[in-house]
Order: C-alpha cells, then sequence, then structure tokens
C-alpha cells in the first residue's frame, strides 16, 4: 500500500508531479488559453466582484491559503485576508455579503474550519471550498468550490495537498484576473505554461533528495532551526518550519525574511541551522542581504536557490538547486526540498513520521 516507500509520507511526496498534474487536469487548457472551472464559473461574477475575499483554514491549508493572497492580490487585484479559522470564528469578524470566504481543507472535516463556515454563510457571505477529499463535511458545507486532486493523504504531515491547494488557488485567480481584465493575455497565457511545465521540474527537483538526505544527517541533532523566505516564499518558510516541528520534534521558526533584525537574529549563533528561501526573483539582493547577517553571526546557512545561483552559493553552507520559473509559481517548488529535509531528519531521528505523537490527520474537535 506504500507503492514501495518505506512512508507513507515519502510516497505523497513523490506523488506531487502526478497529484499537480491531476489537478489541473481538464481545467488548465492551455492550447484554448482557457481555464474551467465549474465552482468558479458557475458563480464568475459574485467571487469576481467581491470587495474582498477572506481565506480560512488550519495549519498547512492556512499556509496554503497566505500563498493565495500573494496571488489573488497580483493577479485578480481583489483584497485578500487570510485568517486561521480558529480565531476568525470567535472573533465576531465583520463579513457583509459582498465578501468571499474561501475554506481551505485537505480532509473536509477540521473542525475550526467548519465553524468559521457556518458563521461566515450566516453572515450571507459567499462561501467556496477547496478540499480534497470528496463528499467530506466541508464540500457539502460551502456554497461552490473546487477539488484538488491529490488522491488519499495518508501521512499526518500534508504534503501533496499543500501543492495541489496552490495549484487550484493559483487557476482561480488566473481566471478572476482574465475574466476581469487585470492580467493581461500574454501573462495569462504564460502562467498556464508555466504551470503545465511545473510537474516536470518537481520530478526534477525530487532527484536532489540525496544532497538533501546529506544535509538532514548533518543537522538531525539540531535543537533549533530557523526558516525564512520573502514576498510568495514567506509562506513556504512557516510551512518549511511546521513540517520539522511536526515529524522530527525539533523547535522550528518560520518568519519573513526581514523579519530577523527585529527579534529572531538574536537567536542566532554557530549552533542555528537557517533554512533561506533564496530564489532569483523578486526580493533576491534583499535575502542576500539577510545571508550576509546570519553569516557574520555564524549561523548556518542552508539555502534553497535557483539552477545556475552564483552569489548565495559563495556564502552558504549547503545549497538546494530549484528549477527555473515565474514568480507566482516558486512555492510550488521551494516546498519540496523542505518537505523532504524533514522527512529525512525524522526518518534519521526515527520518528514515526507517519503518525507524530500528539496528532491526528483531521482535527474533528476544537
Ligand atoms: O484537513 P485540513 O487541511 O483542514 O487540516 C488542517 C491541519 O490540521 C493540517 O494541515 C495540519 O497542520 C497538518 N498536520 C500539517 O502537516
Amino acid at each position: 500500500e506504500k507503492g514501495g516507500y518505506d512512508h507513507f509520507m515519502l510516497k505523497e511526496i513523490y506523488e506531487q508531479p502526478n497529484a499537480i498534474r491531476d489537478t489541473y487536469r481538464g481545467r488548465l487548457l492551455a492550447d484554448k488559453g482557457i481555464i474551467k472551472m465549474a465552482g468558479v464559473d458557475d458563480n464568475l461574477d459574485r467571487i469576481a466582484k467581491a470587495n474582498r475575499i477572506l481565506i480560512v483554514g488550519c495549519g498547512t491549508s492556512w499556509h496554503a491559503g497566505l500563498v493565495a493572497e500573494y496571488i489573488f492580490e497580483d493577479m485578480a487585484r481583489i483584497p485578500v485576508e487570510v485568517e486561521y479559522a480558529s480565531e476568525f470564528r470567535y472573533r465576531n469578524p465583520v463579513i457583509t455579503e459582498n465578501d468571499v470566504v474561501i475554506a481551505i481543507s485537505q480532509s473536509g472535516e477540521t473542525a475550526d474550519t467548519m465553524a468559521a463556515i457556518k458563521l461566515a454563510k450566516e453572515k450571507g457571505a459567499f462561501v467556496f471550498g477547496v478540499c480534497n477529499v470528496v463528499g467530506s463535511s466541508i464540500s457539502r458545507e460551502t456554497m461552490a468550490g473546487a477539488y484538488t486532486h491529490a488522491g488519499p493523504e495518508i501521512g499526518v504531515a500534508s504534503t501533496k495537498a499543500f501543492t495541489t491547494q496552490i495549484t487550484v488557488l493559483t487557476l482561480m485567480a488566473l481566471k478572476l484576473g482574465k475574466y476581469k481584465g487585470t492580467i493581461s493575455n500574454s501573462d495569462f497565457r504564460l502562467h498556464l505554461q508555466a504551470l503545465e511545465a511545473i510537474p516536470k521540474k518537481v520530478a526534477k527537483l525530487l532527484q536532489s533528495d540525496k544532497v538533501i538526505k546529506e544535509i538532514a544527517a548533518t543537522y538531525k541533532d539540531a535543537r533549533n532551526c530557523i526558516y525564512l523566505g520573502r514576498g510568495y516564499n514567506f509562506p513556504v518558510a512557516l510551512e518549511g518550519a511546521l513540517k520539522l516541528k511536526e515529524i522530527s520534534y525539533i523547535h522550528a521558526e518560520g518568519y519573513p525574511a526581514a523579519e530577523m533584525k527585529h527579534g529572531p537574529i538574536a537567536l542566532i549563533d554557530e549552533e542555528m541551522p537557517v533554512v533561506v528561501i533564496a530564489v532569483r526573483k523578486g526580493h533576491y539582493e534583499k535575502v542576500v542581504s539577510n545571508i550576509q547577517e546570519i553569516k557574520s553571526r555564524k549561523g548556518k546557512i542552508i539555502s534553497v536557490v535557483t539552477e545556475g545561483d552564483v552569489e548565495v552559493k559563495e556564502l552558504a553552507d549547503h545549497v538546494i538547486e530549484i528549477p527555473e520559473t515565474i514568480e507566482a509559481l516558486t512555492p510550488l517548488l521551494t516546498t519540496i526540498p523542505l518537505q523532504l529535509l524533514s522527512y529525512h531528519i525524522a526518518v534519521l531521528l526515527g520518528k514515526n513520521v507517519d503518525q507524530p505523537r500528539n496528532l491526528a490527520k483531521s482535527v474533528t474537535v476544537e
């Protein structure tokens, strides 16, 4: 049942090229230059005219929501807020009938997310679901939705759910952007082509597993770890840290790289591994200077860079290369080595990777 893999988590990490492809199959019609998504098509005006989009979720699904915030605002120019479902449900939020709420949940059974949906519905918002499990409670409670087609996710640590959630949300944002005219036709096509190229790039990236295993062996005994990223890759830093905490029980924190100097930098010494996402897009030069700050405090730098990078290579202790893609899609690639890193560390430490202590696959109580 694990298809020859030692753990479900590893199997699911390796399934990502297909899972992403299955998620856009039949939706992304690159030759026609269109995106077909029934749940969005049927409610296009309602969603495109939203005053704002509120995204709710928990854990990894919340992180996918944070990535979506960047994508939606960039492409569809709709203001987005992302909230932990558990906070949203108890804070008397201001919601109107002109709001669209997107609830993200792999299992479709998370109690806090479900309660947030019910609250949003009571207040008259239009509620859209992004779930993986077909027929799940959340997929039934939402007014429309789009499934991720990741296939069953058994490992408690969410991996392929994350990348397929981002895939669905990207398609949705592109579709809205095209409808609203906030993305040019050429940009739209460029994104479609780039998305279609992602599965192959993920497959290529999975081949760097050996390098990552070596890094894992070097840092498996660390007590703490920091993850940094900016822009689209800030949520990936949070996700990388969550994955490490969850399965290896090593304390890890994710931060937007620029926040370092507002406190966390005090933690840096020669004992501290710092995982930095420094792809050659967006804020590259700024991240490079963040890396210099860590280096001058003797932190150990594990960097995720774009193929062919030179600048970071000179500074970092370890380098993991990802294939080139457009900025908005980099999270689909940068997240893969971070999943593998926590996987290998947990295995080397002899932890129960698929069923970490104190955790359940779906959190059906609050
Ligand atoms: O099924 P859901 O996506 O609603 O689950 C949300 C979180 O419980 C889940 O992502 C959790 O954080 C994972 N174990 C993270 O790997």
